[in-house]
């Protein structure tokens, strides 16, 4: 288990806050291990209704963590080996019980594409959602080439696929990617208390209402199995070496050098 994932449970919620706050909450290999092991404790647990995602400090999520990918590129194979990224991709892309985030500051990478397999998502006024993929030589991940292009239309997808740039709170609502803005100081209270309403819900009538809003997309995981094919192998390429480094020496990257 990992102490940068607190997992509590209260009134029918399973809350599974990010606790990394010093790295911005980027996501570690144990930290995607503990986040597993609360969805699957959530949705072994008839007393759990609806899983929150929160999270400590300024910042969501700064997706994984690029050291990491660096130093231990991740095991993107899909399959009963499967390794804890894939593992978190299908417990939430694949959960039956409902899920909340509460997102304020930045949710970069997975942290924002994650948000894709939430049911609501409540943002702070500070949120500023990124798939900064492109500029670091990769591809989206977690079906978000499937997803964006649905809900969004294409053009949309495309600018914020093909651009990397990120788009703040009042925009992310007016795109339909997350359901209310409030104060920051209010994000916490109001998304339990949310979260609190949905579990007071009568629940099979809950999963039932969930299972059919989400059976229009029915290929999720084959498009999660596809992007990460591209995804691992663009972890080794010299685009991807050169992004993260440039992260890392706070300099902006350079890929004339390259093909
Ligand atoms: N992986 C590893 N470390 C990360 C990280 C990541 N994805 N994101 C942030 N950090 C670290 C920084 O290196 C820094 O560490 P240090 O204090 O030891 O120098 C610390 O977290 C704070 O980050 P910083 O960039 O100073 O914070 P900021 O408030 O200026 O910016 C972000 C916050 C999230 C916008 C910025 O950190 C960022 O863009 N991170 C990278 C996001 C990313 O590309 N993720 C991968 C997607 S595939």
């Amino acid at each position: 288990m990992s102490e940068n994932v607190l997992v509590s449970a209260a009134a029918g919620v399973l809350e599974i806050r990010f606790n990394r706050a010093d790295k911005k909450n980027a996501f570690t290999m144990p930290m995607y291990q503990a986040i597993v092991a609360g969805l699957r404790q959530a949705e072994s647990d008839p007393a759990i209704r609806v899983i929150l995602f929160s999270a400590e400090g300024s910042a969501f999520s700064a997706g994984n963590d690029l050291q990491d990918f660096m130093s231990n590129p991740p095991d993107l194979g899909d399959g009963p080996d499967a390794g804890p990224v894939m593992q978190f991709m299908r417990a939430l892309s694949g959960a039956r019980k409902v899920v909340v985030a509460a997102v304020q500051g930045p949710a970069v990478g997975v942290g924002a594409t994650l948000l894709l397999h939430c049911d609501l998502v409540l943002a702070a006024e500070d949120a500023r959602l990124s798939l900064p993929f492109i500029n670091l030589g990769l591809v989206p991940e977690f079906a978000s080439t499937l997803l964006l292009p649905q809900r969004l239309g294409y053009h949309r997808a495309a600018e914020l696929a093909m651009l990397g740039e990120p788009v703040d709170a009042a925009t992310a609502l007016r795109l339909g990617l997350v359901n209310r803005v409030l104060p920051a100081a209010e994000l916490a209270e109001g998304a339990r208390a949310l979260a609190r309403k949905l579990a007071a819900k009568a629940p099979e009538a809950l999963l039932l209402t969930k299972q059919l809003l989400k059976s229009g997309a029915p290929d999720v995981q084959g498009r999660i199995v596809e992007e990460a094919g591209h995804f691992a192998r663009r972890l080794h390429s010299g685009e991807f070496r050169e992004a993260a480094t440039a992260f890392f020496e706070k300099r902006p990257p350079d890929f004339s050098g390259l093909l």
